[in-house]
């Protein structure tokens, strides 16, 4: 008989992996500790913008008209332990308040909880991003704690979905990680195998190592990708310091196959739930282990990412003649990142905070971080468009790439602003049109 899955934590890691698993056939019960968000995703509603995710999980819900009936959602830990073969730990682990080291309390509590009603064989799958050796005490404590004792064995199996493609990346990830650990560790790869069949049957690479290998897949897999991109950042001053232009150099440079044009877009940084939180925590551990010479770089490259923020604002305080006070900001953006409503350390919602802070007017669009946006700064000016938030500007920042705002028109914005000033943030826009269209285009990386 087919496993039964469990899915345990329902934010953006959870609650995709649980609609997918439903999708690949299994019967799946999603537990969250949040009463409303358990209600709300009973009704088939999504608790964030995530493209195709609602369909997905209509198409499974029970009880849901036209539904499969293969996913249901509890907040009782008692049916998780009596229903699920296969636990998936998707709970978040967010930067510490003040430190950089992550905060493992939302892990902990749920190894805590679920290992008290594993009364029988189960095999309990860790996918949160956790410090190296956290799998390892995390068995420990699974083989303390839960009745069934040694029949319960624990796999770690980082996760690699991007918000924004977080279905796709799900059902059709690029290689799967299985960490397993000692004695009977190849009874939970076998099961996993199992589960994942079916991206396996489709060429997916199935990596198997040990529990601090696969922890530190995904921590260095998201360092990679923050250094690639602070990597360009730094050609992108260095660039407007002798007159390059940033965006033909990462352009040049990608065609070489060892580097690859991905992750080479300059702009204001990355920002989101997890790059910056990862390199953090890694540096933490790092330290914690005596290894933190390997990885002083990474300090850099969080340093290079957060001055992207402060030029920007220092290039929106020249353009608007040195000083914010009664001056209007348009920022376009408020997301960490386009088809996402995420705000969290969204280098958008930074800069426009800090004019705001400087005393400068500003306002905000984004098409759909307005409510987190609101809900994290209140105190900013919001619009209800582009062209509402322009209008009076002195000067436009467009801070996230959205298609919609690629597709502005800068002749009908034009009449709405204050001052034709426009400072591309994401090196998105196309500057000739921009600038046939009267204003003064200035981005990041590139001669003006
Ligand atoms: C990232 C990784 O890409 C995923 O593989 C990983 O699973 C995920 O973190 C995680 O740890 O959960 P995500 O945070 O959704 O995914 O977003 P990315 O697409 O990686 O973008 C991160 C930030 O980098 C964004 O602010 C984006 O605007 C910025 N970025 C990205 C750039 O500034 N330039 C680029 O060339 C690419």
């Amino acid at each position: 008989m087919a496993p039964r899955i469990t899915v345990i934590g329902t934010g953006y890691l959870g609650a995709t992996h649980a609609a997918a698993m439903a999708e690949l056939g299994f019967e799946v019960l999603g537990l969250d500790v949040a009463q409303e968000k358990v209600a709300m995703l009973s009704r088939g509603e999504v608790p964030m913008y995530e493209p195709g995710l609602t369909e997905l999980l209509r198409r499974h819900v029970a009880g849901l008209e036209g539904s499969t009936g293969r996913l249901r959602f509890t907040t009782s830990w008692e049916e998780v332990g009596e229903f699920g073969d296969v636990h998936f730990v998707c709970v978040n682990t967010p930067q510490k308040h003040g430190e950089y080291a992550c905060d493992m309390s939302y892990v902990d509590a749920a190894f805590t909880s679920l290992a008290r009603v594993l009364r029988r064989p189960a095999l309990v799958v860790g996918k949160s991003t956790v410090p190296v050796g956290s799998a390892a005490r995390l068995a420990a404590l699974l083989a303390e704690r839960s009745p069934a004792g040694a029949e319960v064995e624990l796999a770690w199996n980082p996760e690699f979905l991007r918000e924004g493609f977080a279905v796709e990346d799900t059902l059709h990830p690029d290689r799967i990680v299985v960490g397993i650990g000692g004695v009977g560790g190849e009874r939970g790869e076998k099961l996993l195998r199992e589960v994942y069949a079916k991206p396996i049957g489709e060429g997916t690479p199935f990596v198997v190592c040990d529990y601090p290998t696969a922890e530190l897949v995904k921590t260095a897999a998201n360092s990679f990708l923050a250094t690639k991109i602070s990597f360009i950042n730094a050609m992108a001053e260095v660039c407007e310091a002798a007159g390059g232009d940033v965006v033909r150099l990462a352009e040049a440079i990608g065609h070489d196959d060892r580097i690859g044009r991905k992750f080479l877009r300059a702009g204001v940084g990355f920002g989101g739930g997890c790059l910056p939180k990862d390199i953090r925590a890694f540096m933490a551990r790092a330290g914690e282990l005596g290894a933190d010479e390997a990885l002083t770089f990474l300090r850099e490259v969080d340093s290079i990412n957060m001055r992207r923020r402060s030029h920007m604002v220092e290039l929106a305080r020249e353009a608007v003649g040195g000083g914010f006070l009664g001056r209007r900001v348009a920022v376009l953006g408020a997301s960490f990142k386009p088809d996402s409503d995420d705000v969290r350390d969204s280098p958008a919602l930074n800069v426009a905070g800090q004019i705001h802070l400087q005393g400068g007017q500003v306002t905000v669009y984004d098409p759909k971080g307005m409510p987190n946006a609101r809900r994290v700064f209140p105190t900013l000016g919001y619009a209800d468009s582009a062209a509402e938030a322009c209008r009076g500007a002195h000067v436009v920042l467009h801070l996230t790439e959205w298609a919609e705002f690629r597709e502005l028109d800068p002749v009908a914005l034009g009449e709405v602003v204050a001052e034709r000033r426009v400072i591309d943030g994401r090196n998105a826009l196309s500057p000739r049109e921009w600038q046939e269209a009267g204003w003064t285009y200035r981005a990041l990386g590139r001669p003006t």
